[in-house]
């Protein structure tokens, strides 16, 4: 049995799945303000390390990117374990308080999940927006038009579907079966969405945090 680098008894972890599109990039930034989680998406940690000088990965990480598929779990799992350890060092938790971290865009495939429980830090809960691909689709092709983002492209994003379709919406069930998701419908406006989010997550006794 390995231990995990971080304890739930000092750190609630919080995963933030949904597919491409589905707004969890967006409804981060309320939970980030209401609950005082520090957010970490996994998408925006491997762009970042694909263009940072000395990255052995870069040219892996574009590729892979750009046919929406899984990069390879350890370079994933270390840069999340990595930015935790960084933000519990330079801004830890108030006294007697854990310290929050929303996970967002993580685990993507089932050996993440088990690898990053096992390794990192087992989960609290798991928050999933559900939405339907053709909404995802207005909303990727229209955020392509400013994104920058090599994948916003209708090519990718049909790769990036199944992608989430075959390998995805198993950690999910995984979950589910295990009582840990709050499922909230995410084709409404933001602001319902974050009500509904809200509600889920204080139903299994998250309190905000001001
Ligand atoms: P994800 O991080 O899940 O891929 P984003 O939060 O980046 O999704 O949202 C994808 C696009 O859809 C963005 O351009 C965002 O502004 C837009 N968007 C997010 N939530 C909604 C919503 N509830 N209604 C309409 N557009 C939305
Ligand atoms: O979450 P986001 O849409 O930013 O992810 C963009 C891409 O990053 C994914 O399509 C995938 O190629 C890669 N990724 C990954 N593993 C994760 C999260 C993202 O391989 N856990
Ligand atoms: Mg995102």
């Amino acid at each position: 049995m390995t231990t995990p680098r971080f304890s739930p008894n000092d750190v609630t972890v919080v995963f933030f799945l949904g597919g491409p599109g589905s707004g969890k990039g967006t409804q981060s930034a309320n939970l980030v303000k209401s609950y005082g989680f520090t957010h970490l998406s996994a998408g925006d940690l491997l762009r970042a390390e694909q263009v940072r000088s000395g990255s052995q990965y870069g040219d892996l990480i574009r590729d892979y990117i750009r046919e929406g598929k899984i990069v390879p779990m350890e370079v994933t799992v270390a840069l999340l374990s990595n930015a935790m350890a960084e933000t519990l060092s330079t801004s830890p938790p108030a006294a007697g308080t854990k310290a929050r971290f929303l996970i967002d865009g993580f685990p993507r495939k089932l050996d993440q999940a088990v690898f990053f429980e096992e390794t990192v830090c087992p989960s609290e809960l798991v928050l999933f927006l559900d939405c339907p691909e053709s909404v995802m689709e207005t909303r990727l092709l229209k955020r392509g038009e400013t994104s920058g983002r090599d994948d916003d492209n209708a090519a990718s994003i049909r790769k990036r579907f199944h992608t989430f379709v075959e390998t995805s919406m198993p950690v999910v069930e995984d979950f589910r079966k295990k009582d840990k998701v709050v499922t909230v419908k995410a084709d409404l406006s933001p602001e319902e969405v974050s009500r509904l989010v809200q509600a889920g997550i204080e139903a299994r006794g998250l309190l905000p945090r001001s």
